[in-house]
């Protein structure tokens, strides 16, 4: 069966899912995005997703074209219709379609779109074995709570990184990392407990971040939501990220330094297991 894309109302083959080259999205980065991932061919927190999407729409300023349970509805047509068990869901809305300028166009409408993306998660071998980071300074804009489709800082410290034997890159502003190119970065202190930065325009609200923080909480791992430093991290006794289309991902190197023993550690397991628990048992996810 071939892929089925939904774009402005419609589920069309991928041929004929086309966008106009004066696509606010295409010329300006004039969108936003949401990241969704699948797991049984369920949506994971896809409430929380949602949330944000209708966050990102409004301080940018378009209108939201569909209401939640509309939003569901067509997020779970897709699924089914590519037949999706495991992966990850992608939408964006955009400012839709005008003629090259900088001010909000009068008319129109946002152009909508929608795919999937088959995956392995659950039983991925990063997620087993672990993966290597390296820091790169954050060259971002302010509004990393947004979030938007302008990826380039993000595209070129990931291409750093896998271009240095890395499967993700640490950003890193006066010294303190902020989070990774596309997750939540998080390190475990010797002593027990997790650190992660707390939210702020710095970073952007990560669902899975959310999801797992109070899945820690319940489970009485110890926290400190706070910024940490490189140093810090390279001196810390597990790192992780987390992310919708990895959940909790151990870290085994930073710059090339080792991390702990090496290997994954036993809280950044621990949290792993109480996210995939959750993924598959819709009743332990927050309402
Ligand atoms: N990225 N920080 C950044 C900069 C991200 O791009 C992402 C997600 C996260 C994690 O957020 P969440 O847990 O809500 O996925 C943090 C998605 C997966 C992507 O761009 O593919």
């Amino acid at each position: 069966m071939s892929r089925i894309i939904f774009l402005n109302g419609s589920f069309l083959p991928p041929e004929e899912a086309k966008v106009p080259i004066m696509d606010r999205g295409f010329l300006f980065a004039d969108g936003i995005y949401e990241g969704v991932g699948v797991l049984d061919g369920r949506l994971i927190d896809n409430d929380a997703h949602l949330e944000r999407l209708e966050r990102s729409l409004r301080e940018i300023r378009i209108a939201n074209p569909y209401s939640r349970s509309e939003w569901t509805r067509l997020e779970q047509e897709l699924v089914a219709r590519n037949n999706l068990t495991e992966g990850f869901l992608y939408l964006q809305v955009t400012r839709g379609v005008a003629e090259r300028d900088f001010f909000f166009p009068q008319e129109g409408a946002p152009t909508v779109m929608m795919f999937t993306q088959a995956k392995s998660i659950a039983d991925a071998p990063a997620a087993r074995n672990g993966i290597a980071v390296i820091t790169v300074p954050d060259q971002r804009w302010e509004r990393r709570d947004i979030k938007s489709i302008g990826l380039l800082a993000q595209v070129l410290a990931k291409q750093a990184a896998k271009e240095a034997g890395a499967q993700e890159a640490w950003m890193v502003e006066d010294g303190y990392v902020t989070e990774g190119g596309s997750s939540s970065a998080f390190i475990v202190t010797k002593a027990g407990s997790i650190v992660v930065r707390p939210l702020s325009n710095a970073i952007l609200p990560g669902i899975t971040r959310q999801s797992m923080l109070r899945l820690s909480k319940e489970e009485g791992v110890s926290l400190e939501e706070r910024r940490f430093t490189v140093e810090e991290a390279y001196d810390a006794a597990e790192a992780f990220l987390t992310s919708a289309s990895n959940f909790v991902v151990p870290i085994v190197s930073i710059d090339g330094r080792q991390i702990g023993n090496g290997k994954p550690g036993p809280i950044t397991q621990k949290l792993r297991d109480l996210y995939l628990q959750m993924a598959r048992q819709p009743a332990l996810a927050a309402e």
